[in-house]
């Protein structure tokens, strides 16, 4: 016995950051991923939904959810072998950002661009977190995963992963793996990427002319800091929009009509365009309907000023939609995943 813990119609308030107070059938805190196959073969969990839950910060419940979460809830970090590069293991329930902390203190890098960034290890892979220029499928090497469908343990390397931009396999298989860990290669040393907006600058004014991993990540945490709103201390789930890709005679022609456009042409020739500036210039930046709204800091942070529902918070963000379609033409995807 033990490894999990079972409740019956739980609230999930206190476990996602747009702070939604739905509720779930069942709720299973998992400590030992070993245990889940027992407990998925339970009959009350056996037929239902399943979500898996890191901290919640990247997740929009709309209504109470009829089934199962699982809240992954598994610790430990393992180096397994170390030299001028790492292999370190990490259970999916770690912080990411403690463990990003842990790497920088142990002397690896390539996660400097990646701090502050609320959420679990586990979550990490689902939608490749990125920031400053950084993602995190450049440094897992594989995900160990209990696979739903084949009622087995899986192991997929970076390949398998179909990692892209905030994309994954898991996110276009859903359902059908829950992450049990993550393993990473770090390396001792690394060209550091300070090419990002601010980050140069940022280093500047903290007076720092080289430059180790650490000291990018503080000009990190002074970013975010500034620009993103703190889900402590007011509900969001991070950037609920994805910058849209649309196709380079639409981008050319999108900027013929609107000179300011922000965008970024990719290696394929397509155009990846800053949702923040298209919702910022379709006037929702700092709107508010009720407790709903766009967060005054950064155009692509949808907040919950008090006590919004999750369908009033869906309501908003669909107008949000619907006002840059109307403007632009172009369709933003919601990042989080909405339930
Ligand atoms: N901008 C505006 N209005 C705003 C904010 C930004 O017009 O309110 C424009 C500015 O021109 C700015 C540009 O958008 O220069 C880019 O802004 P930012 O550097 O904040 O990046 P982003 O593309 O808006 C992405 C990620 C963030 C990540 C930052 C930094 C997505 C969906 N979001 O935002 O990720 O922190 O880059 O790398 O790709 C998240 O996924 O939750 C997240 C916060």
């Amino acid at each position: 016995m033990g490894g999990y813990t079972l409740i019956e119609n739980a609230s999930l308030a206190n476990r996602n950051t747009l702070r939604v107070d739905a509720r779930a059938t069942l709720l299973a805190e998992v400590r030992e991923a070993s245990r889940l196959p027992e407990l998925l073969d339970f009959p009350v969990v056996r037929g239902s939904r399943l979500l898996v839950l890191g901290e919640g910060s990247n997740m929009l419940f709309t209504g109470d959810f009829h089934g199962t979460v699982l809240a992954m809830a598994t610790r430990g970090v393992q180096v397994e072998q170390d030299g001028d590069t790492a292999r370190i293991a990490v259970a999916a329930g770690e912080r990411w950002d403690d463990f990003v902390r842990w790497t920088l203190g142990q002397g690896f890098a390539g996660l400097e661009n990646l701090i502050l960034i609320p959420g679990t290890v586990g979550a990490a892979p689902i939608q490749n977190i990125g920031a400053y220029g950084t993602e995190v499928a450049e440094f897992i090497e594989s995900v160990e995963a209990w696979d739903t469908r084949e009622r087995r343990v899986a192991i997929l390397d970076r390949a398998a992963c179909a990692f892209a931009y905030r994309d994954s396999v898991f996110k276009r298989e859903p359902g059908r793996f829950i992450v049990t860990a993550v393993r990473f290669a770090l390396p001792r040393s690394r060209e550091l990427r300070l090419d990002y907006a601010g980050i140069r600058e940022e280093l500047d004014r903290m007076g720092v002319a080289k430059p180790a991993p650490f000291h990018v990540a503080e000009a990190v945490v002074h970013l975010r800091t500034r620009k993103l709103p703190d889900p402590a201390v007011i509900g969001n789930a991070g950037s609920f929009f994805k910058n849209p890709m649309v196709d380079a005679a639409t981008g050319e022609a999108l900027k013929r009509e609107h000179p300011e456009l922000v965008a970024w042409v990719g290696g394929d020739g397509r155009w990846k365009l800053s949702a923040a500036w298209l919702i910022e210039t379709s006037g929702f930046k700092g709107m508010r309907e009720g407790d709903a709204g766009i967060s005054n800091r950064h155009a692509l942070v949808l907040v919950n000023h008090g006590h919004a529902n999750g369908a009033q918070l869906w309501d908003f963000a669909q107008r949000v939609i619907e006002g840059v379609r109307a403007r632009f033409g172009v369709t933003l995807d919601p990042e989080p995943v909405v339930i």
